[in-house]
């Protein structure tokens, strides 16, 4: 049985620092998808670094950017848009694209060594990684017509902060067992119990069942997106309602019916986290049927309150064991809650 994470880790700032960057060491660092910045000059500022970087296109490349002036140390760009070159307001210092240097107005000498930090970003199916590429074969898994996002485009994002550890997200996100109890809605539209599972060192997969019976939903959001799933597929329904997959530590890429979502989760401190959730749809449907993604979202919303539930019952119970000085651990149910098994494993690599 894997290592569980010290109850510690889930409230102690100084341990929960040290685990996530270990984690990041050991696996994959995403900063954004190429579609986020599809054109020359386009540019994202990166929330979940809290402005300090920005996801640039070149032309040549994909650069994750300082987003921070070299020179008196303004900030540069805000939210996301497309420039010729970047452009301090303050003293009006200007950068081109790959954050060169390029005007110092009135400085008389010329300054050395003050371009913007940058980093090359690698690509993999379009997502944009800092440090390795993930050892993730979407063909053997059967997942390269779920995790393909030709013809797709970049809808937008959305941050959420919660006040649990992080691990708790990924804990609640890697299992199906608490499907049955805490989402009435969910657990219709798919058969948590008809679930496969594909595990490797760098992710987990599950691949979730459509509900056997979607022609009425148990919750009134649902019930729209159940119908707009049999109004577009009908006769051939998806085979899957949901396939959830995770690179290892924190990037989750979801992929319901004709929509993908990629979101990760970062810790501020021990306590708290914060999601950023980015949509991607098929551009030609997202223009024609723009309620099919309307009822999509609405259902994901109301999913993503109850899991909030579900994780605040996690990190209250340990935080109750925490102010005891207790360390308790329980079993793993290997089928459903296979992937949180496997999480532990990576964490305790
Ligand atoms: S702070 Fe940017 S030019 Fe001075
Ligand atoms: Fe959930």
């Amino acid at each position: 049985m894997a290592k569980h994470p010290s109850i510690d880790s889930y409230v102690d700032d100084k341990i929960a620092k040290d685990e996530f960057e270990k984690s990041l060491d050991d696996g994959l660092v995403y900063i954004g998808h190429k579609l986020m910045v599809p054109n020359k000059g386009d540019y994202f500022v990166l929330p979940s670094y809290k402005g300090r970087y920005a996801l640039v296109n070149t032309g040549e490349s994909y650069l994750m950017l300082s987003n921070v002036c070299s020179h008196r140390q303004a900030l540069l760009l805000e939210g996301k848009g497309n420039v010729k070159s970047i452009n301090c307001r303050l003293h009006c210092w200007g950068f081109e694209l790959n954050g060169k240097l390029k005007l110092t107005p009135l400085f008389k000498e010329p300054v050395k060594n003050a371009d913007l930090e940058s980093f090359e970003l690698k690509e993999w199916n379009g997502l944009l990684f800092k440090t390795r590429l993930p050892d993730f074969d979407l063909e053997s898994l059967g997942l390269s017509e779920y995790i393909n996002f030709e013809g797709y485009e970049f809808a937008g994002s959305s941050i959420e902060q919660y006040s649990f550890n992080w691990k708790v997200f990924m804990e609640i996100y890697l299992e199906n067992y608490h499907v049955f109890s805490m989402h009435p809605g969910l657990k219709k539209y798919v058969t948590a119990a008809d679930l496969e599972w594909k595990t490797g060192e760098d992710y987990s997969v599950q691949k979730v069942g459509l509900g056997k019976s979607i022609q009425t939903g148990n919750t009134e959001s649902y019930t729209l997106w159940q119908q707009e799933i049999i109004k577009h597929f009908e006769p051939n329904l998806p085979r899957y309602g949901a396939i959830w997959s995770l690179i290892y530590p924190n990037i989750m890429i979801e992929h319901y019916p004709n929509i993908i979502a990629i979101s990760t989760v970062h810790p501020l401190g021990a306590r708290q986290c914060l999601n950023q959730v980015e949509f991607y749809y098929p551009s030609q449907l997202y223009k024609e049927k723009p309620q099919y993604f309307e009822a999509m979202q609405k259902a994901y919303a109301e999913t993503a309150v109850e899991d909030n539930d579900a994780c605040m019952l996690l990190q209250k119970g340990r935080e109750a064991l925490h102010s005891r000085g207790d360390e308790k651990y329980g079993p793993i149910e290997d089928f459903l809650e296979k992937g949180v098994e496997e999480f532990y494993k990576f964490l305790a690599k």
